[in-house]
């Protein structure tokens, strides 16, 4: 495992962890100077409009902010993504880490009313952000769930698809809790994990700070499970599918 982080037991403290990880894998490529994007090739031309760059970035209205960027879709692509996902109306889809629900509401549309939508995640305040999101949309089966740092609440043989957008390098024990996820998948259930690629870009977080494609890879081999497919459609990200081995 290349990352280890410590667990996390406050709101509070939740935000602290968000602001020095989040801060090296997301935000800092978006703020580094003139000078730096000079040199090393980066752009910074994604923070949105009214927030001042700082390293204190600790409000859930600021991650939210950063999520829900316009410019976001440029380089996200989630119309791309949800068609590679290949949903099926019905699908019960847990989004693990939906922060500000990004592809949650988007999940919900696609697998219909037949179907459900959990945006799984740890921050009180962005799970009732997708709460206030949810209704605002009128969409009865996007459902956000509080959950742990160790645990999903996911109810046992209650999903079809597992989705992890650049989430899967937070989470703690990466192996156990991948373990202990595939109690949660439906037979025939599947895992899809978005991250961005561990090597230099012109955009997205340095190197250091990411999980390659192998590594996940092999560490979900030991989680129990097997890779069915591996995209690159993405410009900075890749996209991983798995399945538990013993489907
Ligand atoms: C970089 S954000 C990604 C948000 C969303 N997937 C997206 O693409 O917009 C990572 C999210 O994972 C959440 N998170 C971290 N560890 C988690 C865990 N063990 N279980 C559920 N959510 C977690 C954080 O609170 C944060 O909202």
């Amino acid at each position: 495992m290349e990352t280890r982080i410590i667990e996390v037991r406050s709101p509070k403290s939740v935000f602290c962890l968000l602001s020095s990880v989040l801060w090296c894998l997301i935000l800092a490529p978006m703020l580094v100077s003139a000078e730096s994007v000079r040199k090393e090739g980066y752009r910074n031309d994604y923070l949105p409009n009214g927030i001042v760059p700082k390293h204190e970035m600790d409000t859930a209205e600021n991650w939210i902010a950063i999520f829900e960027h316009p410019k976001r879709g440029e380089w996200q692509e989630p119309d791309k993504v949800i068609e590679k996902m290949n949903l099926k109306e019905g699908d019960v889809v847990a989004d693990i880490g939906a922060g500000s629900g990004y592809f949650t509401r988007l999940f919900a549309r696609v697998v219909g009313t037949t179907g459900k939508a959990y945006g799984v995640d740890i921050e009180p305040e962005l799970v009732k952000y997708m709460e206030e999101d949810a209704q605002r949309l009128n969409l009865s089966n996007y459902i956000p769930k509080l959950a742990t740092m160790a645990d999903s609440g996911l109810e046992t043989n209650s999903v079809d698809v597992i989705f992890i957008c650049l989430t899967y390098h937070h989470l703690e024990d990466r192996i156990n809790y991948m373990n202990k996820l595939k109690k949660v998948l439906k037979k025939g259930g599947r895992v899809i994990i978005v991250a961005f690629y561990k090597k230099k870009m012109d955009f997205g977080p340095p190197p250091d700070n990411k999980i390659s494609e192998e590594v996940t890879i092999e560490e979900m081999k030991e989680a129990g499970y097997h890779l069915t497919r591996r995209l690159d459609f993405l410009r900075y990200q890749y996209f991983l599918e798995f399945e538990p081995a013993t489907n």
